[in-house]
């Protein structure tokens, strides 16, 4: 990791030398914070957010205002990672001037260095206006989250032909509207595989199997904070919700029987101070 913040060259240098990329999100200061000590090279500021911060059932209702809340605070925290903020659904769905407007907020209200949106062929013309006006783009195929509906549910996407075709034909349209790295998620191993060859950019996979470039995960994921469900395409690397219960019972605990605080926990004064202003109490003085 250089000593300044990671760019985008520094990524495609990474896919040209065969080092895997490895991304986590992030969604405010400390974990941030955290994961930049790390080395972590790319923090994304994902609207997953919505479920595993806000507790939505998915990320549909995720705001822009909100998404440039939290990416505020992951740049706060991480001063060299590159810090990708993800477009809201809506946010640049509407019109290509909307999706530039918008793009624009998170690099100077947000102050990360590039934003991710989601979709295929249909928009490309907002990757290619952000690009144009130097934004770096993130893409996402395969599952897109805001499609959840249309989905049908989080369903493993290319496993058909006309399926891979469009899968492919959208990856390589990214690339070639300017798109730095694209994320694919659910995408079949051996699907993930053919794109992360065939294109110069780096892929970035979410339960995509471990040919492409890199991996993203969720960090209340992969280090147990979130516990409503565990995706099939999460490792576990730490079990942070029942550490965190078992240390909020023990602090309970402590606190009811008289354990804690002790005086290495309080600030002292001077016994004559306090005498004094009893006196003066007392002694009904103002
Ligand atoms: O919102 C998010 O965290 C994402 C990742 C899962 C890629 O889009």
């Amino acid at each position: 990791m250089p000593e300044r913040r990671v760019t985008i060259r520094d990524l495609w240098r990474m896919k040209e030398r065969g080092e895997k990329i490895p991304v986590l999100t992030a969604y405010d200061y400390t974990s941030a914070q955290i994961l930049d000590a790390a080395g972590i090279p790319m923090i994304l500021v994902g609207d997953s957010l919505g479920m595993v911060v806000q507790g939505y059932e998915t990320t549909l209702p995720v705001t822009l205002e909100e998404m440039l809340y939290h990416t505020r605070a992951v740049v706060r925290g991480a001063k060299r990672a590159l810090i990708v903020g993800d477009m809201p659904f809506m946010t640049y769905q509407v019109s290509v001037e909307q999706a530039l407007q918008n793009a624009a907020r998170f690099l100077q209200e947000g102050g990360c260095q590039a934003v991710k949106l989601e979709g295929g062929r249909r928009v490309l013309p907002a990757v290619a206006k952000l690009v144009e006006n130097g934004i770096p783009v993130m893409g996402h195929l395969g599952f897109t989250p805001q499609s959840v509906h249309q989905f049908g549910g989080q369903i493993v996407q290319g496993r058909t032909v006309e399926a891979a075709e469009t899968l492919l034909r959208d990856a390589l349209a990214l690339e070639e509207a300017g798109a730095f790295s694209i994320v694919l998620e659910c995408v079949p191993a051996p699907l993930a595989a053919e794109m992360t060859r065939r294109l110069r950019i780096p892929t970035i996979g979410i339960g995509s199997g471990p040919h492409c470039d890199g991996q993203v995960q969720v960090f209340h994921d992969v280090f147990g904070l979130y516990t409503d469900f565990v995706p099939k395409h999460t490792k576990r690397y730490l079990h942070l919700a029942e550490q965190l219960r078992a240390a909020a019972q023990q602090y309970m605990e402590e606190v009811r029987c008289g354990l804690f605080p002790t005086e290495e926990h309080s600030f002292s004064m001077d016994p004559a101070v306090l005498e004094e202003a009893v006196r003066r109490v007392e002694g009904g003085k103002d």
